[in-house]
């Protein structure tokens, strides 16, 4: 969705943005071109690997591109050390990238065998391993209901820790073997597999727990008139988007009929997207993995 997103941010010269999920590198390819000639752009990603081949995809664009392995959820830390706090315009295209899923050895894929890993920043210790072969059932369960709304959770999860007693759980092969064991019924759509991946992904990298860091307080990283982009991809990403969006466009936060307003609140942004806004179907059949997208953009007052 990189024309809406340069739709919505507008970019400009002499004007400075933030990336915050670099990847391919994409987006951040779009606001400099559109930013010409001066406009920069700090992109940060988890993932040393995308980082470099967005680097090295950019080259052209000289230091008008920084970069930083970094969380996202840690924005106004970076953007305060290298006194570039507040920008003009963010953008998050959430979850994982393409090359990320391709790239076999990182265990993000059912498709083919690799040791189950799953982590996006390769410094951090918890991978998918861990959580297969060493978390309670309960906590199994938990992962696959809630981030993968997987309807068999239960199943899945006595499944895994049944087949870890007899050996350790060492590939994604063996995962999606046990997986579609379970769910003897094959989906028309999707690998049986999907949702149980899914839900680990999100498990190992924390995915939620990052986006309700940066939704806490992420527009005061705005400049005024400055503009936030966010892409989500699953139901559990976008409600938490359009809450705290909500709450950031209210006037007030006090409970209904509190006579005086007590809770020093004020409007912070201006809601940009009534409603979600979705890729074009030109651009699902260009990109399938692309049709759950919603972005949703507000501007900072
Ligand atoms: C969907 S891809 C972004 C694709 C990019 N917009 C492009 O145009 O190529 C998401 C990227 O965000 C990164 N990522 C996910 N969560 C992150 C976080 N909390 N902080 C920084 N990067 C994150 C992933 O490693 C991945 O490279």
């Amino acid at each position: 969705m990189a024309r809406e997103v340069v739709e919505f941010l507008r970019p400009e010269p002499r004007k400075r943005y933030l990336d915050g999920t670099l990847g391919g590198g994409g987006h951040a390819e779009q606001i400099l071109i559109r930013s010409s000639p001066d406009g920069q752009v700090l992109g940060l990603d988890l993932d040393e690997e995308a980082l470099a081949s967005a680097r090295q995809r950019l080259t052209g664009f000289g230091d008008r591109l920084a970069t930083r392995q970094a969380n996202f959820a840690a924005a106004g830390t970076i953007l305060a050390e290298i006194g570039w706090w507040p920008v003009d315009g963010i953008v998050l295209d959430l979850g994982v990238s393409s090359y990320q899923l391709e790239s076999r050895e990182r265990g993000f894929s059912f498709r083919g065998t690799a040791t189950l890993d799953m982590r996006m920043d390769r410094r951090q210790s918890l991978d998918a391993y861990q959580i297969v072969n060493t978390f309670p059932v309960s906590e199994l369960e938990r992962i696959l209901r809630e981030y993968g709304e997987e309807p068999q959770a239960r199943r899945i999860a006595l499944a895994i820790v049944s087949e870890r007693k007899a050996q350790i759980i060492q590939t994604t092969e063996a995962l999606a073997a046990i997986v579609a064991r379970v769910k003897r019924r094959r989906e028309r759509d999707h690998h049986p597999a999907t949702q149980t991946f899914q839900a680990l992904r999100i498990a190992v990298n924390q995915e939620l727990e990052n986006l309700q860091r940066f939704l806490q307080n992420g527009y005061e990283l705005l400049e005024s008139r400055g503009r936030l982009v966010i892409i989500s991809f699953h139901s559990l990403e976008d409600r938490l988007v359009k809450t705290a969006f909500r709450k950031w466009q209210r006037e007030c936060l006090c409970p209904p009929r509190t006579p005086v307003c007590r809770c020093g609140w004020s409007r912070k942004v201006k809601l940009l997207t009534a409603r979600p806004i979705c890729p074009s179907p030109g651009e699902v059949a260009a990109n399938p993995r692309a049709r759950s997208a919603k972005l949703r953009a507000v501007e900072r007052l």
